[in-house]
C-alpha cells in the first residue's frame, strides 16, 4: 500500500469512496476539481494505493499557521487496516513540515467511529456547533490536535 498525491485522474475513485460513506463529507464532481488548482503549498490531496486501487484519501487546507483536515476516507472494506491513521500521518508530516501549529477538524456527532480515530490520533475535542450539518440536521464535534 502506497500514500502519494492524488491527481486529477484520481477524482472517480475519490467520490466512488466519498458516495459509499454516508459519514464522508460528500463533495460534487466541480468541488474536487477546483481542489486540485488549489494544490501545492494550500492543498493536500492523498490517495492510499493498492495493486487493487484506491482503497483511501484525504483532502486538507493549509490556512497558514493551521491545517483543516477537510475530509478522510477509507472504503468499508479496508477499514481497522491502518490505512486511515498512514493518510493522517501524512498529513501531520506536513504539517511539521509547514511548521504548523495545529489541525483541526470537524465531525457529525453520531460518527463515534471517526471520534474514537481522532482521539487516539492525540485529537483534542475543543466544542461543538449546533445543528451544523444537514441532510439529517446534526451537530458537529470540534477537534484539534495542537503542534510543537
Ligand atoms: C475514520 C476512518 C477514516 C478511519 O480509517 P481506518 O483506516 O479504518 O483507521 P485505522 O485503521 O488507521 O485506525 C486507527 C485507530 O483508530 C481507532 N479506530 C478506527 N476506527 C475505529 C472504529 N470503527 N471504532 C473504534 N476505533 C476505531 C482505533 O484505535 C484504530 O486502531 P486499532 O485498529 O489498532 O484499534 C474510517 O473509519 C472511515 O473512512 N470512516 C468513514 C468516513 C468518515 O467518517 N470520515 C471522517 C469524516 S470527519
Amino acid at each position: 500500500m502506497n500514500i502519494r498525491r492524488a491527481t486529477l485522474a484520481d477524482i472517480p475513485s475519490m467520490m466512488h469512496l466519498d458516495r459509499h460513506s454516508p459519514a464522508a463529507a460528500h463533495w460534487t464532481q466541480e468541488q474536487y476539481r477546483q481542489a486540485f488548482q488549489h494544490e501545492g503549498p494550500d492543498r493536500l490531496l492523498l490517495v492510499a494505493e493498492s495493486s487493487s486501487g484506491i482503497l483511501g484519501f484525504l483532502v486538507a487546507l493549509h490556512l497558514a499557521p493551521e491545517w483543516e483536515l477537510e475530509n478522510i476516507v477509507v472504503a468499508p472494506t479496508s477499514r481497522r487496516e491502518g490505512i486511515g491513521k498512514r493518510l493522517l500521518n501524512t498529513l501531520l508530516a506536513a504539517a511539521n513540515e509547514t511548521n504548523s501549529s495545529a489541525v483541526f477538524l470537524e465531525v457529525r456527532d453520531s460518527n463515534a467511529a471517526a471520534q474514537t480515530f481522532y482521539e487516539e490520533a492525540g485529537f483534542n475535542h475543543t466544542g461543538r456547533r449546533k445543528s451544523y450539518y444537514t441532510d439529517p440536521a446534526e451537530d458537529a464535534v470540534l477537534y484539534r490536535l495542537t503542534l510543537n
